[in-house]
């Protein structure tokens, strides 16, 4: 029964781990029965019309929207743009000639979401909504739908649905570039990627006992903390310190490495937490001196980085996975950080306060 505990005393951590299943659950529903990973031709047309795309989401769907972004970019080569649906209602952006809008939405209920949509049909444009749930609101009022085939997520803070919305995404960007001729796109085998994603998560979770005592000694007791990063690394550090935030009230922020020194390194004081994430090669040296800098004025720091560009000390090292999936694998020790640092707190990490599952008012 997918709504039972079992043997876990919380749902996040029993969400986290369902993550290896549910990308494989996530391929097993997009391969047809000749072993292709298949997604509606109707969408597919569409969204290979589109000469821009558009992607509303709230909190952490729009985390994963920002992931996506780059995968629809690479993939399918179509501009994206990723926008807060609070936003995008109230100071609507200039539009594209052939816009192509995407409602990821793990519930498929959410207000801002649902009013952007309610305009954008009024305005006749395509619209697919990406979501958990089957016959939710937003995928009835959407021309189509993808479904995350994650299973229910029930603790407020969001791990599985994350992870599925950028493993939905890359197989839409995935089939509509090769649809299209895309080089990038013909050379990219999802089928084999996720699989080792799946994989990888699994053996990432293997280790999961070290986290109590990492997190024990950078983050007990602190008010603040900030993750840092460059690239996908960056839009990982959002979520990251979105899911820190949520459920342990530590005030945490997401900060794209390279900017730490025209602000925010003000902040930096003895002892204050500071996680890196580095999973490109492009970035790594970049990431590191930047840790370097907030090292030497005092912050305690924890390196999460990639095998292929791991260095002696780093505290959790990442086994290899495509560069276009590094979020679906960097993202894990990060929501482990907050479910520990939450216990540690001794909070509520099901339901943290003041927070909705599910947000149904604008
Ligand atoms: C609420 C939840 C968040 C979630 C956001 C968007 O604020 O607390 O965890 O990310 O809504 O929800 P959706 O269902 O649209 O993805």
């Amino acid at each position: 029964n997918d709504l039972a505990l079992g043997t876990y005393e919380h749902y996040m951590l029993k969400e986290i781990e369902e993550q290896p299943a549910v990308m494989r659950n996530i391929l097993a529903h997009y391969v047809n029965e000749d072993d292709e990973v298949v997604v509606d031709d109707e969408i597919v047309e569409a969204f290979s019309k589109a000469d821009r795309v558009y992607i509303i989401a709230c909190g952490t769907s729009w985390n994963a929207g920002l992931v996506g972004k780059t995968i629809i970019e690479t993939l399918a080569g179509i501009p994206t743009e990723v926008h807060l649906a609070s936003e995008f209602g109230y100071n609507t952006p200039l539009l594209s000639e052939k816009p192509f809008f995407i409602y990821l939405s793990q519930s498929g209920e959410t207000a801002d979401s649902r009013q952007v949509l309610v305009k954008t049909n009024k305005l006749g444009y395509p619209a697919l909504t990406v979501t958990n749930v089957a016959g939710s609101t937003l995928s009835r009022e959407a021309n189509y739908t993808m479904l995350l085939h994650a299973g229910p997520e029930i603790a407020v803070a969001s791990t599985k649905a994350y992870t599925a919305q950028i493993a939905v995404l890359s197989i839409l960007a995935s089939v509509t570039g090769k649809n299209k001729g895309i080089e990038v796109a013909q050379n990219f085998d999802v089928k084999q990627e996720l699989s080792l994603v799946a994989n990888n998560m699994d053996s990432l979770l293997t280790d999961e006992n070290k986290f109590p005592s990492l997190v024990h000694n950078l983050l007990a007791e602190t008010r603040n903390a900030f993750y840092i990063g460059r690239g996908t690394d960056y839009s990982v550090s959002l979520e990251a310190s979105l899911k820190l935030k949520e459920i342990s009230y530590i005030q945490c922020e997401g900060f794209a490495s390279g900017e730490l020194k025209h602000g925010t390194i003000a902040l930096i004081e003895e002892g204050t937490p500071v996680i890196a994430l580095i999973t490109a090669d492009h970035t790594n040296l970049q990431t590191r001196s930047n840790i370097q800098e907030v090292k030497s004025r005092g912050a305690k720091t924890c390196i999460i980085s990639m095998e292929d560009v791991a260095q002696e000390g780093d505290d959790v090292v990442l086994p290899h996975v495509h560069p276009l999936y590094t979020a679906l694998v960097s993202v894990l020790p990060t929501q482990l950080i907050a479910y520990y640092a939450t216990l540690e707190r001794g909070l509520d990490v099901d339901k943290p306060r003041n927070l909705a599952k599910s947000v149904t008012v604008e």
